[in-house]
């Protein structure tokens, strides 16, 4: 099964568009829309309904779920039936980010869950090409994580089998973290990685997203901005994903 159409045209295109038509054509200037992925890793558990509702009415793009198992990071949070229970309220895909070892062995209950797009830690991953074609065989875009200390270069047998790389901005484990500035360059390092291997993955940042650090990170080539405590400790979430979704940065191509 694959996920809704307009989905993939959406957000897939626009890699297409920057990683294989655009430098064929041209050596200008593309003017690129960040895409949104609000983390209800911060969201009020006690409401978690009205706070997925106010995704839905946002310019939010994706809905981030963060899976910790406090193994592999030193938290835990939510699972499966949270996972079920978000799905049931959402109208954005959803995006499962698993921080917990092993991963295989969830991918599949992930996805009846209703995840749309699974990300499983490069560190956590012995065989990382299997666990990537079991999420896309089950229906799902794939997606490896990496932490702070891991080398872009770790990606680089595996960059063109990725949908998605999530570059962890801070160590992961808890929301509500400030932003390791060498994500920047590592960012860039990735860029041009995936350039390099004519990869369709997209660059997600999780950790410590915020208006001050979103477009320097989007000049470095990053595609979407997960952001938690930066939305939902706002007075008004909506106009924060408003304002991080317009923050419209012109990239070299
Ligand atoms: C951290 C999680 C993040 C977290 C980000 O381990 O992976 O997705 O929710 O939260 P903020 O935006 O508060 O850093
Ligand atoms: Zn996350």
């Amino acid at each position: 099964m694959q996920p809704p159409l307009p989905f993939r045209q959406k957000v897939w295109g626009e890699g297409l568009l920057t990683s294989v038509l655009l430098p064929i054509f041209t050596l200008q200037s593309l003017h690129m829309k960040p895409l949104i992925a609000p983390s209800v890793l911060a969201a009020d558990f006690a409401n978690l309904q009205r706070d997925v509702a106010m995704i839905n009415r946002s310019q939010a793009d994706w809905i981030h779920f963060d899976v910790m198992d406090g193994q592999f990071v030193p938290n835990i949070s939510m699972g499966v039936p949270v996972c079920q229970a978000v799905h049931r309220h959402a109208r954005k895909p959803l995006d499962v980010h698993l921080m917990i070892v092993q991963p295989e062995r969830y991918l599949e209950a992930f996805r009846e869950a209703g995840a749309d797009i699974i990300s499983v830690h490069y560190e956590t991953c012995i065989h990382l090409h299997r666990a990537l074609e079991q999420i896309k065989m089950l229906g799902c875009r794939a997606g490896v994580a990496i932490n702070p200390h891991t080398p872009v270069s770790d990606l680089e047998e595996i960059i063109a089998d990725a949908d998605l790389v999530n570059v962890m901005s801070v160590n992961p484990g808890f929301g509500g973290q400030k932003l390791i500035p060498n994500t920047f360059n590592k960012v860039s390092r990735l860029k041009d990685l995936i350039l390099r291997r004519r990869s369709g993955a997209l660059i997600e940042i999780d950790g410590g997203v915020n208006q001050e650090n979103a477009a320097g990170l989007l000049a470095a080539g990053a595609d979407v901005l997960v952001a938690g405590s930066f939305v939902f400790s706002a007075p008004n979430s909506e106009e924060v994903i408003a304002a991080l979704k317009a923050t419209v940065v012109t990239r070299e191509v």
